[in-house]
């Protein structure tokens, strides 16, 4: 089937090129031509496993090209939107300017029978706005909704073979056209959920509500587990061992950044209290402050660690992206804790296998180091806030020779506590 992806981000780039691995003709069509020229030339423009791989066979088959001019989008049968929506500047609202300037400019590009499919978290009644537009256009092209729920680090896979594939449609017949297009996940036996464009719409976002209030449970319960004494990785294995709760985003640690939980849950508030709802979910709030809560508790144990002040001490700062597996530092916990104890007076030095180039665009006052032991040299305290396997699989022993002084905090409950203690560390977790 002939496709346009439109957006070439994290979304839409993966989008793309899974869609053509599927057998698809995909054109790719974004409004940063450096995007489109790297992706053309096989380069992803962001760290994901897997991804350069797709990439370079789709385009080798002839079936993916990528382009900056969205006319060339007219002629396929589907279009997919996935641009970004991210927090307005202002607000916690979604900023939908490029959800709306998207469909608007394919507009005139659309054709009888084509179908339009929002991949992009949006707020609820996104969909059925846009749909009237495109009624009102007359070009006979339709809408769908069928959100997204790949996690970085395992888009490729998550795209391939999704777990659920959900479609908001106005007309059971439009769910025909996205069966076509998903052929093979359905043969695999994917579950399909057809449904109205709010349910679709509201799925995407009650999901990472839900995977961010189960985060933000179990760091509540670390912080009991703190004044108590208590283990909350422990608490997390035996309750996880209930199906009904389970073991999975049961980490505890400095909690969940990136561009999508933090946000999400944001605009979810600010959609809820638009439609006077605000109540029903005030409790993401609490979500989002316990989350914050945990931040501010790693430069807290920093302090301590330090008997009482930071000031002129060095820190190393193991990880700078939201999550190991992802170049990715939106709302990074790991950057906000390093910024944190700048702040406070550390001389900090972040370290991280992929981050660091997007690190320094966004925080260039902080100092970095390519390899871990470089920011571990004379280093008085070693801070793991992203949980990548290099940092978790260090020798303790190796790590207690090159540093000033042995202390360490794990931000991710990902140490062995008692190896680090063994070679004489003051180990603090979360
Ligand atoms: C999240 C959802 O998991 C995806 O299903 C969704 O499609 C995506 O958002 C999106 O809306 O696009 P992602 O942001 O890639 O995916 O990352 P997650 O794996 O969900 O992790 C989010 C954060 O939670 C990370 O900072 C991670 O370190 C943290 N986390 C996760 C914990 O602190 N504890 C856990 O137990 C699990």
């Amino acid at each position: 089937m002939k496709m346009s992806v439109i957006g070439c981000g994290y979304l839409g780039a993966v989008h793309a090129a899974a869609m053509a691995e599927l057998g698809h003709e995909v054109v790719g069509v974004d409004v940063d031509a450096g995007k489109i020229a790297a992706l053309s030339a096989g380069r992803a423009p962001f760290f994901e496993p897997g991804l350069p791989e797709i990439l370079a066979s789709a385009l080798a088959s002839g079936r993916l090209r990528f382009t900056t001019d969205i006319a060339e989008a007219g002629g396929a049968r589907v279009h997919f939107i996935a641009v970004g929506t991210p927090q307005t500047k202002d607000s916690y609202a979604a900023d939908l300017t490029y959800v709306d300037a998207s469909v608007a400019a394919l507009l005139p590009h659309l054709g009888d029978g084509d179908l339009v499919v929002g991949k992009s978290t949006v707020p609820v009644g996104t969909a059925a706005r846009l749909a009237d537009a495109i009624t009102a256009s007359g070009s006979g092209a339709r809408l769908a909704w069928n959100p997204e729920f790949l996690r970085e680090g395992f888009a490729v896979k998550d795209t391939l073979e999704p777990d659920r594939l959900v479609y908001g449609v106005a007309d059971p017949a439009d769910a025909e056209v996205l069966d076509e297009v998903y052929q093979r996940a359905l043969g695999a036996g994917t579950p399909r959920i057809v449904t109205d464009f709010a349910t679709a719409e509201l799925v995407k976002v009650s999901a990472n509500a839900f995977l961010a209030t189960k985060i933000s449970f179990i760091n509540a319960m670390a912080e009991i587990a703190e004044a108590t004494g208590a283990d909350v990785t422990r608490l997390a294995d035996a309750i996880g061992h209930d199906a009904r709760i389970g073991r999975r985003f049961l980490n505890a640690g400095v909690g969940f950044g990136g561009g999508c939980l933090p946000k999400d849950i944001r605009a979810f508030t600010a959609r809820a209290e638009e439609l006077g709802r605000g109540e029903s979910v005030a409790f993401l709030k609490e979500v989002d402050a316990i989350n914050l809560r945990r931040r501010q508790r790693v430069a807290d144990l920093a302090v301590d660690l330090l008997d009482g002040s930071v000031v002129g001490s060095k820190v190393a700062v193991l990880g700078a992206t939201f999550k190991p597996h992802s170049d990715d530092v939106r709302d990074s916990p790991a950057l906000d804790v390093a910024v944190r104890l700048k702040g406070l007076g550390a001389d900090v030095v972040v370290t991280d296998p992929e981050g660091l180039d997007n690190a320094r665009a966004r925080h260039p006052q902080l100092l970095y180091a390519a390899i871990a032991d470089e920011a571990l040299r004379h280093a008085d305290l070693a801070v793991l806030v992203t949980e990548w396997p290099q940092y978790t699989s260090l020798e303790p022993a190796d790590v207690g020779a090159i540093m000033r002084g042995r202390r360490v905090i794990d931000g991710r409950n990902a140490l062995d506590a008692a190896s680090w203690r063994a070679a004489g560390f003051t180990y603090a977790g979360l």
